[in-house]
């Protein structure tokens, strides 16, 4: 018999997709997660066909909210930008795409939306009103943007152009393998980036998530900005955690 789960959430990243149902209350994961591997060609029908491998592994009824987040803008389950994924996703109706296949309704998200979500009610910013940036460094730099508690989508604040260039490649974490970059060369570019971004939002608090969160303790303490800024503490559960909840509960 089917289990009765709060909601499932699936996030897409550009290695794994991966899955759990989530329980709300606790904003932490009701059963382990299922990962797979991403298709090496990324495009919306092959990673459509993993989605269903998630959703089929977990024994969840009909009616279940299920968020599913994608590393782009969406708008209205519409995926509009692809910048490190297949391109074939811009104008994908994903929402529609998914649905049709899993025969149930899903909510789509950007990955950082989701995350800030899980930050804002179950993590470093749990209760904090007030405007809250999350900001995901990985192989993009995402952005979540919550004022006293509701979030406002798709800001795709990695890609500020600072000195002309997109901000994403030359502070995300993949700007940092990709040149080498030491711990302090590379909290130079950070301290740009985030400068820049409390000189245009004037934020109460950042939360820095994103894999190289979990080495905060090397970088943040070299920046010096006049926010406040502490690591995210869900790690790689906050997109599954925030698809779950945008899905269930909305913005
Ligand atoms: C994309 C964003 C995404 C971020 C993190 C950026 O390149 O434009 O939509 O949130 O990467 O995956």
């Amino acid at each position: 018999m089917s289990k009765k789960y709060d909601a499932l959430g699936i996030d897409i990243g550009g290695s794994g997709i991966k899955g759990a149902p989530v329980d709300l209350t606790k904003g932490a994961f009701a059963e382990d997660r299922l990962r797979i591997a991403t298709p090496e060609r990324s495009t919306p029908e092959a990673v459509c066909d993993v989605v269903e491998q998630v959703v089929d592994h977990f024994d969840v009824k009909k009616g279940v909210p299920v968020g599913i987040t994608v590393p782009a803008a969406v708008t209205h389950g519409v995926v509009r930008t692809a910048a490190n994924i297949d391109s074939a996703w811009i104008g994908t109706d994903a929402a529609a795409l998914f649905a049709d296949r899993l025969g149930r309704e899903v909510h789509v998200v950007n990955d950082a939306d989701a995350a800030g979500v899980a930050e804002r009610y179950y993590g470093a910013a749990k209760g904090h009103d007030g405007v809250v940036v999350l900001t995901t460094l990985g192989t993009g730099i995402g952005t979540a943007l919550l004022v006293d508690g509701h979030l406002v989508p798709n800001t795709e604040l990695g890609h500020l152009e600072i000195d002309g260039h997109d901000a994403e490649t030359r502070a995300a974490d993949s700007a940092r393998e990709r040149e080498g970059l030491g711990v302090e060369e590379w909290a130079q570019r950070l301290q740009t980036y985030y400068s820049r971004l409390e000189a245009l939002l004037w934020p109460d608090l950042f939360v820095v998530g994103g894999g190289v969160s979990k080495r905060a303790s090397e970088f943040l303490p070299l920046l010096d900005l006049r926010t406040e800024i502490v690591p995210a503490r869900l790690k790689n559960k906050a997109g599954i955690i925030g698809a779950a909840r945008l899905a269930a509960k909305g913005n």
